[in-house]
């Protein structure tokens, strides 16, 4: 049986083609399922990403309003791929008219914004779906099996990072990311979101934050909207004020499990780091064993289990068809997966909860939860005191069933 599922998408940039690209490859990559997402409608401020949507994505229709893509009647899921400060008016409304939606970290610029979208999808008993697509690789998925099933021991501390270049250069591009009114925050937001997300998916939730931050550049070149991306580099432009952080470090204590009281951990994130450039790892620690993960070794899995015996240290696993979806995508070990794979795996837990099969995916009230351990870093970061950080009730991290969409 075939499952068509018309899809709506708001806002082509980066995120939005690669959420267009991951529709069109489901069908190929998960035939059994039967999920046949159609590109319905499409809509961005900027005129020539609505032309690229249709032309080149194959979207059917194109707007410059992104309620036409709302009030349409074929599309029945929505990609919400806009800046953080459109996050809530358009997950709220979204929600109010009744689509599920697959949106993009870190819903909204704050924890109050991310709140008030879970409250509208709960009212409206909708699927969500959050771009925390780190998760979906197979050798993190892997690992998660392994804390589960005890082969590390009990987690006792955890190192996980986010150290990205992308605004390493001083001439780099003031887009929105840095602007306080359209981001929110800045690495903590932007990168930490998706490291507590990983950690909170792999260990436990987090319960208590001790953070600073700083700002390394304090003005860039201006960017208007919908033209180039956060990578740009910006010759003689006119300079302005960077308002949030290029910086953040944590302390973190993890919620006790199963196995023992809760890990302890540090927490980091830059957006200006020279040599790392989209340097997304951990290193968790067990007392039976430990794992280290990079994304930028996507398809490496560096693994320690056991205390004794002829193989002390890490070895090095590659990817293969045992860990996570790898087999969907390579026949064989060690032909390298890549990023807008995870996004494949994203739709397909997304739609799969859509279709009502199964609930694998980051929900709404996952994000709610990351967001309060940026909200709680930023005060301490402001305060200079350790924060608990308020649980968020139906936040899984799909341990167990969630409450909702
Ligand atoms: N999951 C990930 O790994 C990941 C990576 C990058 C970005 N993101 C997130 O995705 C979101 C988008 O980031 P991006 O890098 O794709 O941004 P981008 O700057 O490439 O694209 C943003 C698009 O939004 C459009 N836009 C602006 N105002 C609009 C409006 N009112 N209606 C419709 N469209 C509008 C712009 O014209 C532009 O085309 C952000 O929230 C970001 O945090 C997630």
């Amino acid at each position: 049986m075939t499952r068509d599922l018309g899809v709506g998408l708001i806002s082509v940039g980066w995120m939005g083609k690669l959420h267009s690209r991951a529709y069109q490859a489901l069908p190929s990559v998960y035939p059994e399922l039967g999920l046949r997402p159609r590109l319905v409608h499409a809509a961005d401020t900027a005129a020539d990403r609505v032309d690229y949507a249709t032309g080149a994505l194959g979207y059917a229709r194109g707007s410059s309003d992104y309620r036409a893509v709302l009030a349409d009647p074929e599309v029945e899921v929505v990609s919400i791929c806009a800046p953080n400060v459109l996050h809530r008016e358009i997950g709220v409304a979204a929600a109010e008219a009744g689509r599920h939606f697959w949106i993009e970290k870190p819903v909204g610029r704050d924890a109050r914004e991310t709140g008030e979208v879970a409250a509208a999808a709960r009212a409206a008993g909708v699927v969500t779906s959050i771009g925390f697509n780190y998760r979906h690789a197979p050798a993190v998925e892997h690992v998660r099996e392994l804390v589960a099933e005890g082969a590390l021991g009990r987690i006792t501390n955890v190192r996980a990072v986010f150290f990205s270049g992308y605004a390493a250069e001083p001439k780099g591009a003031l887009s929105w990311r840095f602007k306080r009114e359209l981001a929110g925050s800045g690495a903590l937001g932007d990168l930490l979101s998706h490291v507590v997300d990983l950690v909170s998916y792999l260990v436990a939730p987090i319960v208590e934050v001790s953070a600073l931050t700083s700002t390394v550049y304090a003005e860039r070149p201006i960017l208007p909207m919908g033209s180039a991306t956060h990578f740009a580099v910006i010759e003689d432009g006119e300079l302005g004020p960077v308002e949030n952080d290029d910086y953040a470090a944590t302390l973190v204590r993890f919620a006790p499990t199963a196995a023992g009281p809760g890990a302890v951990g540090t927490l980091e994130a830059s957006r200006t780091i020279v040599g790392p450039q989209c340097g997304l790892g951990f290193e968790l620690y067990g007392t039976d064993g430990s794992a280290a993960w990079n994304f930028e070794q996507l398809n490496e899995l560096r693994l320690c289990l056991g205390r004794g015996g002829p193989h002390q240290g890490y070895t090095t696993v590659l990817a293969n068809p045992h860990l996570g979806d790898y087999a969907r995508f390579q026949p064989g070990p060690g032909i390298a997966m890549g990023y807008d794979d995870l996004k494949v795996i994203e739709a397909k837990k997304f739609l799969l909860a859509v279709a009502g099969a199964e609930r694998g995916q980051a929900t709404i009230d996952d994000a709610h939860a990351v967001a309060q351990v940026i909200a709680a870093a930023e005060a301490s970061a402001a305060g200079g005191t350790w924060q608990a950080v308020p649980a968020v009730p139906g936040a899984s991290f799909g341990r167990e069933p969630a409450g909702h969409g």
